[in-house]
């Protein structure tokens, strides 16, 4: 219980002195010493003195009560009172410490007394030694503090006693005189501390420029530097400092220059890339797709030519391989870019995508596009989401044996979404954004990256794989609505810049 106590408080103590500036600790530390020093000295002093100087006091009763009653001999026996009386009353004036001075006789009668107004009642048997050949000495308690009594024999005793109080008041006065100079020394003591840890502002101020200087830099402000006050370990260390951040300003300027221009190639590539499908796709239609149907009509006319039965087999065998050729043309022309693509924009060519994909593999295929209705979105938006669709959903078929496959296609708040789906057997996707071994899903970050957009792959060894596609549309200017015919429509090919 107690040791939870004292943790906590520790723990207080921590938690308050560790958030601290280095400076108030400083002053906190040099003020806690000075005090605990001061304090520790005046404590002690007081102890030694006082004991010392009571031991002194005792001793001044003792001898001021022999003299007392050595002098008092001869009067007591020549029984001269008055002188006797004089005597007393010059022992309490010499000594201001000595508050009184009485003699008893042998009886124990008071023979003479220095108290103004009347002898104290009890005060004789206050210190009993009147039988006894040597002195005592008693303390004895008064309002105004402990008073040593001594009581000094005359002749042995046989004459009497001298009796001698000397106070303490006097050695306490004292005492609380050199007490009150010792705090006054500590205190000053302490100013005068204070003032030289005031001076740590010297070795503060530099480092607390430093951590502004370190906290700029982790905030990205790379341009901050640190001035050198003078030339020692935090010079030196604010130096060391501003070379780091000049040396990572270069970097990132390298750096920036190195991404912006690898970022300018990769866009040439993707739409050289989109460039030459386009091309092909034209080419196959254009020319390839002519030749086979001119190839077809010439194969109907030779058929009509040659009337004999081997010969019209043949011919229909070449008319039907070329008739097949002919589609597969088509086919791989639309694959490599589809005319629905530039002409009705995305929502429609993946809608046709979707749909051969689900005839050609037997697949059941969710697709959905929200938020998109009607619009047309920038032509570098739409071909990388044509593309990463496509890959994702030849990547389902190929290696994921899925038994559902599904597509979303999302607008909103100024953001286009897209999220590929299968349920098949998944992978483990760590390392495959980053390799560029396989094109598929390196193509698809490097894609979206040059969109300033970000991808997400979620995927786990039979847990299906989800590919989530997010580009900002402002950054890349978005698309117009369709409707208004001067901006909507079919877009030429030909102007499509990608
Ligand atoms: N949907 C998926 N289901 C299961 N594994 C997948 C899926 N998508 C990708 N993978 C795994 O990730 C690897 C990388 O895919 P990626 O598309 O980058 O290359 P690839 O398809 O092998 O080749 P290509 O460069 O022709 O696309 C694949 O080889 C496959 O092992
Ligand atoms: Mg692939």
């Amino acid at each position: 219980m107690r040791r939870d106590w004292l943790h906590i408080l520790a723990e207080r103590t921590w938690t308050v002195a560790g958030a601290v500036s280095v400076r108030t600790k400083i002053l906190g530390i040099i003020l806690a010493l000075i005090v605990i020093l001061g304090l520790g000295f005046t404590l002690q002093t007081r102890t030694t003195m006082a004991s010392a100087l009571r031991f002194h006091l005792q001793e001044q009763s003792v001898t001021i009560a022999r003299d007392v009653a050595a002098r008092a001999a001869d009067l007591v026996l020549t029984d001269d009172l008055f002188e006797l009386h004089e005597l007393l009353r010059d022992t309490v004036q010499t000594d201001r410490d000595v508050r009184y001075a009485f003699i008893l006789d042998e009886n124990g009668a008071v023979l003479a007394h220095t108290f103004d107004g009347g002898f104290p009642r009890g005060l004789v048997n206050a210190n009993a030694c009147a039988e006894r050949a040597h002195h005592v000495t008693t303390p004895l308690a008064t309002d105004e503090g402990p008073v040593w009594d001594t009581a000094a024999p005359i002749f042995g005793g046989r004459a009497g006693t001298a009796r001698v109080g000397v106070s303490e008041a006097g050695l306490r006065m004292t005492l609380n005189r050199i007490t009150a100079q010792l705090a006054l020394t500590t205190t000053a003591v302490a100013l005068i501390g204070l003032i030289v840890a005031g001076l740590t502002w010297i070795l503060t101020r530099p480092i607390r420029a430093l951590v502004e200087a370190v906290n700029a830099v982790a905030k990205g402000d790379l341009s901050r530097t640190v001035g050198s006050w003078a030339k020692d370990e935090i010079g030196v260390l604010a130096e060391a400092f501003n070379s780091m951040t000049a040396a990572l300003s270069k970097a990132n300027e390298a750096r920036a220059e190195r991404d912006r221009l690898r970022g300018q190639l990769l866009e040439r590539v993707v739409s050289a890339q989109e460039e030459e499908r386009k091309r092909i796709a034209r080419e196959l239609h254009d020319e390839t797709s002519q030749a086979l149907t001119y190839l077809m009509v010439g194969l109907q006319g030779l058929r009509e030519a040659c009337p004999g039965a081997e010969s019209q087999t043949r011919l229909d065998e070449l008319r039907r391989m070329t008739a097949q050729t002919l589609n597969d043309v088509h086919d791989l022309a639309k694959e490599l870019r589809p005319p629905v693509l530039d002409d009705l924009g995305l929502v429609p060519a993946l809608q046709h995508y979707v749909s051969d994909y689900r005839t050609r593999y037997g697949l059941v295929v969710d697709f959905a596009a929200r938020g998109l209705e009607g619009r047309r979105l920038p032509p570098t938006v739409e071909t990388a989401l044509y593309r990463i669709v496509q890959e994702g959903l030849t990547n389902a078929v190929r290696h994921a044996d899925p038994s559902a496959v599904s597509v979303l296609l999302e607008g909103r708040n100024g953001h286009v979404r897209s999220l590929i789906e299968d349920d098949g057997r998944g992978f483990e996707p760590e390392d495959s954004l980053e390799s560029t071994a396989h094109l598929g899903l390196h193509g698809i970050r490097e894609r979206v990256e040059l969109l300033g957009g970000v991808v997400t792959v979620e995927s786990g060894i039979g847990a299906g794989t989800s590919i989530c596609v997010d580009i900002p549309l402002e950054t890349c200017g978005d698309g117009e609505p369709a409707g208004d015919s001067s901006t909507t429509g079919p877009r030429g090919r030909e102007k499509r810049d990608d």
